[in-house]
């Protein structure tokens, strides 16, 4: 199952996306609170019942120690969020000071995160918080950076308003170029649009020059809940956020599973009429159709 990396350019609805994705997948998933600003989940959705003895900030440590003590700490440290444990969180920091000491931590958790995906079959999630940028580089303290270049999508979370896409045009080609460059590719980069405002996906892609992967609707009440927490409001199992997140986390897989196959065939040349076909197969929306 793919790693699935969101960001922003300016809060647009990050953790709540990736709380609604984790929530609605059809397989076992993960979210992951790496947004090194601080967790917003902690005090919000889950009011308090996780303390600050648990969490991200405790992998720092046990990766000094190598690479099975991350491991464990890693098991160890997530949360379930529901009763059959197939709803996990790895809770985020508790204060903005603390990422500094995940600066090398990232490569290895991205490692077991990839494991998680691909040996266990979690659909995994990243929260990774807003990018921030350093000379026209992700910046190394402010952005989760390892964790965005070994991710196999890197959504960045854009609103279909005049001011999210002002935004997030500034960021959208430092990101592409990162991912070309030091990532697993520029075509790792999609877009996630939360339908607030006038721009509909196509024009999202078109005004971004990036693909919209997914697109979750506004919905307040759901939305709330999720940052709030307390009582899920009436109707939450078919609202509107979940149902539409169930969609997006199989357009996900869909997308990340074309870019995996893309990968493997596109590199040689003798592959190349398997790749044009591959292509073809991919425009018209991939196997699953
Ligand atoms: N799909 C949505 N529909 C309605 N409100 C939303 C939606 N997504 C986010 N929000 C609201 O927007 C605010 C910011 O969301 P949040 O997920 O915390 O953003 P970020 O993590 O990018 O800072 C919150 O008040 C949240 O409830
Ligand atoms: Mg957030």
């Amino acid at each position: 199952m793919p790693v699935t990396a969101l960001v922003s350019a300016k809060s647009s609805g990050v953790t709540t996306a990736a709380l609604a994705l984790t929530l609605a997948s059809k397989r076992p998933s993960l979210l992951a609170e790496c947004d090194p600003v601080g967790g917003t989940l902690r005090a919000g959705f889950l009011q308090g019942q996780v303390s600050a003895g648990f969490g991200l900030y405790h992998l720092a440590a046990a990766e000094r120690t190598g690479t099975e003590a991350l491991a464990n700490a890693f098991a160890s440290h997530l949360w379930g969020m529901d009763e059959a444990g197939h709803r996990k969180l790895l809770p985020g920091l508790t204060d903005p000071a603390q990422a500094a000491a995940l600066g090398r931590t990232w490569p290895a958790l991205s490692e077991v995160m990839h494991v998680m995906a691909t040996e266990a079959g979690y659909d995994v999630f990243i929260d990774a918080g807003r990018l921030a940028l350093e000379s026209g580089r992700l910046h190394t303290t402010l952005t989760p950076a390892p964790l965005l270049h070994r991710a196999d999508l890197t959504l960045m979370v854009v609103r279909g308003t005049e001011q999210s896409l002002t935004l997030a045009r500034h960021l959208v080609d430092p990101l592409r170029t990162e991912l070309a460059e030091r990532g697993s590719g520029p075509d790792a980069l999609g877009l996630l649009l939360i339908e607030e405002g006038p721009y509909q996906a196509h024009q999202v892609t078109d005004a971004l020059k990036t693909p919209v992967m997914a697109a979750l609707p506004w919905d307040p009440d759901t939305a709330g809940y999720f940052t709030n927490g307390g009582r899920p409001p009436r109707g939450y199992a078919r609202s509107p956020l979940l149902r539409h997140a169930r969609t997006a986390t199989e357009q996900l897989e869909a997308a990340a599973s074309r870019r995996h196959i893309h990968q493997q065939y596109s590199p040689r040349p003798a592959n190349a009429q398997l790749a044009g076909i591959l292509q073809r197969l991919a425009e018209r929306g991939g196997p699953r159709g």
